[in-house]
C-alpha cells in the first residue's frame, strides 16, 4: 500500500436501541431524515477533497452506530461524491458495519451495486441467553441466516463477537468459538468486553448488579485460548483484537494501525492529517443534531485543529503499531517525527524477551502482548 493513499471513515450516529454495553457514539432517533444527513456526508466529502487536493483512496469505511440502517440510496450518494471528488485505487476497500437485526439480501444487494465490497457483522455471541444479557435484539439464528445473506453477496465478510462475558467458562468460551470457527470465518474481530464509563453496564457494576465477570487469571486464559484455537483454523492476530486468514486483513484497520492518513467525517468522527510534515487531529462535533446543523450553516472545520506535538506523533505510532502483529519501524518513525526510542528503553524490554527486534522493525512478544500496555508505555515514556 502506498503510505500517500488516503483512508475515510464516515460514522452513522444511529441505532434501533442502546446496548447496555456500549460506549460508542450511538444514538436511538425516532426519525432520521436520511436525504438531509446524505446532503451532509456530500458537503463534507467536498469540503475535504478542496483542501487535500488530489489523493487516491485506499479504503471507505462506514462505521457506526448501525450503518447497516442506512438506505442503499444514501451510502450510494456518499460514495458517488468520494468518486466525483477523488479516484480510488483498483483495489480500495468498501467496509459498511451491519447489524444482523437489520440486514436482509435486497439491502446488501444495494450496497453491493453502490460500491461496498466488505461486511463487517456485529454478531457478539453465538448462544441466545448471552444476546439478551448484551441487551442485543438479534438471535443466533438471525445472525447466521444475515451471515449467508451476506456471504451470498459479498466475498469478504467478517464478523465480532465479544468474550470474557458475565459467567463465561474457558469451556463454554471454546465451544462457541469453535462453532464460530466452524463457520469459516476469512476474517473475526474478537474483543473482551469491557465495562466502558457511562454506560449502564458501568452502573450495573457500580451497583453491584453486573456479576460474573472475569477475574485477570481467567481473562489471561480466555485470550490464550482465543488465540490457540485461531492458530489452528489460520486465523492469525494481525492485531490483538483481529484475525484473519492471509490476504484478508482489513486494508482500514492497517491505515489506522500503521499511522496513515484518514478523514473522518459524520458525527464524532476523528481524522488524521499530515501536512507539510505536521500531523493533524481533526474531530467533529459529538452530537448528531450539532453535527448536522453545523454542516448545513457552512461552518464545518471551522475550529482550528489540533496540532500533535512530534513526541504525541510518536507515542500514537507506537501505541497503533505496537497492538499489530509487524509491530513498528523506528527509522520511519524517526523519519516522521523526529523522535527515536532510547536503545535503554528498548534493550530492557529485549531482555524480558516482551518485544523482538529485526533491523529497525520492533514488535511485540506473545509474552509481551499479554501486559501490552506497560510495553507500550515502557517505549513511549523513552522518545
Ligand atoms: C461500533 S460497534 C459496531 C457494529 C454494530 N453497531 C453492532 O453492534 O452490531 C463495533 C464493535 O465493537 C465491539 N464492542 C462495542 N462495545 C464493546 C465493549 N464494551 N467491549 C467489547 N467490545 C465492544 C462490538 O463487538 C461491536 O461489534
Ligand atoms: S453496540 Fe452497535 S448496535 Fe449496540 S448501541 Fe453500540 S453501535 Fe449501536
Amino acid at each position: 500500500m502506498d503510505r500517500d493513499d488516503l483512508a475515510i471513515y464516515l460514522h452513522w450516529p444511529f441505532c434501533q436501541s442502546k446496548c447496555p454495553y456500549c460506549d460508542f457514539n450511538s444514538h436511538v432517533a425516532e426519525k432520521v431524515d436520511q436525504d438531509q444527513w446524505a446532503e451532509a456526508f456530500e458537503v463534507e466529502v467536498s469540503r475535504f477533497a478542496e483542501e487535500l487536493g488530489p489523493k487516491r483512496i485506499a479504503s471507505i469505511y462506514f462505521g457506526g452506530g448501525t450503518p447497516s440502517l442506512m438506505h442503499p440510496e444514501t451510502v450510494d450518494r456518499i460514495l458517488s461524491a468520494v468518486r466525483r471528488n477523488w479516484s480510488l485505487r483498483n483495489d480500495v476497500e468498501i467496509t459498511l458495519e451491519a447489524n444482523p437485526s437489520s440486514v436482509e439480501v435486497a439491502r446488501f444487494e444495494g450496497y453491493k451495486r453502490a460500491g461496498v465490497n466488505r461486511v463487517s457483522m456485529g454478531f457478539q455471541s453465538l448462544v441466545d441467553a448471552d444476546l439478551r444479557a448484551l441487551g442485543r435484539l438479534h438471535s443466533v439464528d438471525t445472525a447466521l441466516k444475515a451471515l449467508e445473506s451476506a456471504r451470498s453477496v459479498f466475498d469478504r465478510v467478517s464478523f465480532d463477537l465479544i468474550y470474557a462475558r458475565q459467567d463465561q467458562s474457558l469451556g463454554a468460551w471454546r465451544a462457541e468459538l469453535t462453532r464460530a470457527l466452524d463457520l469459516l470465518p476469512t476474517h473475526m474481530s474478537l474483543y473482551q468486553l469491557t465495562v466502558e464509563d457511562g454506560t449502564a453496564f458501568a452502573q450495573r457494576l457500580a451497583a453491584g448488579a453486573l456479576r460474573g465477570l472475569p477475574n485477570e487469571d481467567l481473562s489471561v486464559d480466555l485470550y490464550e485460548l482465543t488465540q490457540e484455537l485461531c492458530n489452528t483454523r489460520g486465523l492469525y492476530a494481525y492485531e490483538v483484537s483481529n484475525h484473519a486468514i492471509p490476504g484478508y486483513e482489513s486494508r482500514h484497520n492497517q491505515i489506522y494501525w500503521q499511522g496513515g492518513d484518514y478523514v473522518g467525517i459524520g458525527p464524532g468522527a476523528h481524522g488524521r492529517l499530515t501536512l507539510q510534515g505536521h500531523r493533524y487531529a481533526t474531530v467533529a462535533p459529538k452530537a448528531p443534531g450539532a453535527w448536522l446543523a453545523q454542516v448545513r450553516a457552512g461552518k464545518a472545520g471551522e475550529e482550528p485543529r489540533d496540532t500533535l506535538s512530534s513526541q504525541a506523533w510518536a507515542e500514537e505510532l507506537i501505541l497503533m503499531g505496537l497492538r499489530t502483529r509487524d509491530g513498528i519501524d523506528l527509522s520511519r518513525i524517526e523519519r516522521l517525527t523526529g523522535r527515536r526510542v532510547t536503545e535503554k528503553a528498548l534493550q530492557g524490554l529485549l531482555e524480558l524477551a516482551m518485544i523482538a527486534q529485526t533491523g529497525s522493525q520492533v514488535n511485540a512478544t506473545a509474552q509481551g502482548r499479554l501486559v501490552l500496555n506497560a510495553v507500550i508505555r515502557a517505549l513511549a515514556d523513552r522518545i
